[in-house]
């Protein structure tokens, strides 16, 4: 379904950060995307997202290329949600995708109310997004991309900052929808819970890949690129 052939991406000043990736995600496939910091992940997602233009390289959804039919049709959660907030309330904020497609601000209200209901927030509907916790606004931008019912979801640390119930309540969710989902996390924990299969990012390039719990119970692996065990599996 989506297919990246050969991605590589130089930042504007020389670092290459992507180094010939190949990946294909099918219909309903959880892929957990792994690697030390500035492996390429948040690169990766962006580029899948349609964010970043394609240097070189290719990546087709269903067939077709351009950043046009990507961003429509996988949801992106930045790494940073402070980049993604934009109404004055968390519900309008959440049903601002639903409202820009033309659906009625009743409608829409009701939807985002059930999302935010689902993930346990109902209590920040009237708040205003930018004064949130850090947590707080996080899973508000998991609500806002949910909201937009994306084919594919890309998710950038979705959990980090969460309490240990947000955390459960977004890794059930994801255990739950029958979507496909590009999880980028340094919790191998939760990649072990919601992913089927795992690709690890050394340097910009896919250093391993295979299915979980399996490759994560490597340590030859895991040390090579610079991780380790999920706690579930150190003494
Ligand atoms: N805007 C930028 N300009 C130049 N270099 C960048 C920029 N953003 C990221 N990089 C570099 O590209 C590489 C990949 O970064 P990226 O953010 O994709 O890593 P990551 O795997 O998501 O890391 P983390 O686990 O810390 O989120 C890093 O070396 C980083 O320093
Ligand atoms: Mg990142």
């Amino acid at each position: 379904m989506l297919e990246v052939v050969n991605l590589r991406y130089e930042y504007p000043g020389g670092h290459e950060a992507l180094r010939g990736v190949n990946l294909r995600v099918n219909d309903g496939e959880k892929i957990a995307l792994v690697g030390a910091n500035g492996s390429g992940k948040s690169t990766l997602l962006l580029h899948i997202a349609g964010a970043v233009d394609v240097q070189e390289g290719k990546i087709s959804f269903r067939g077709r290329e351009g950043a046009d039919v990507l961003r429509k049709n996988i949801g992106l959660t930045f790494q940073n949600a402070d980049d993604e907030i934009l109404m004055p309330t968390v519900i309008e904020d959440v049903a601002f995708s639903l409202t820009a497609s033309g659906m009625n601000v009743q409608s829409s209200h009701e939807k985002a109310g059930k999302i935010l209901a689902s993930l346990g927030i109902s209590h920040l509907a009237s708040r205003q997004p930018h004064k949130l916790s850090g947590g707080e606004k996080r899973i508000v931008s998991f609500a806002g991309v949910l909201a937009s019912n994306p084919e594919v979801l890309a998710l950038d640390e979705p959990t980090a900052g969460l309490d240990p119930k947000a955390r459960r309540r977004v890794i059930n969710f994801l255990r739950e929808s029958g979507k496909a989902i590009i999880l980028a996390t340094h919790d191998l924990d939760m990649a072990i819970d919601v992913c089927e299969r795992a690709v690890i990012l050394h340097d910009g390039e896919i250093s391993a890949e295979g299915l979980l719990p399996g490759l994560f119970t490597d340590k030859n692996i895991l040390e090579a690129n610079n991780l380790e065990l999920p706690l579930r599996y150190s003494v």
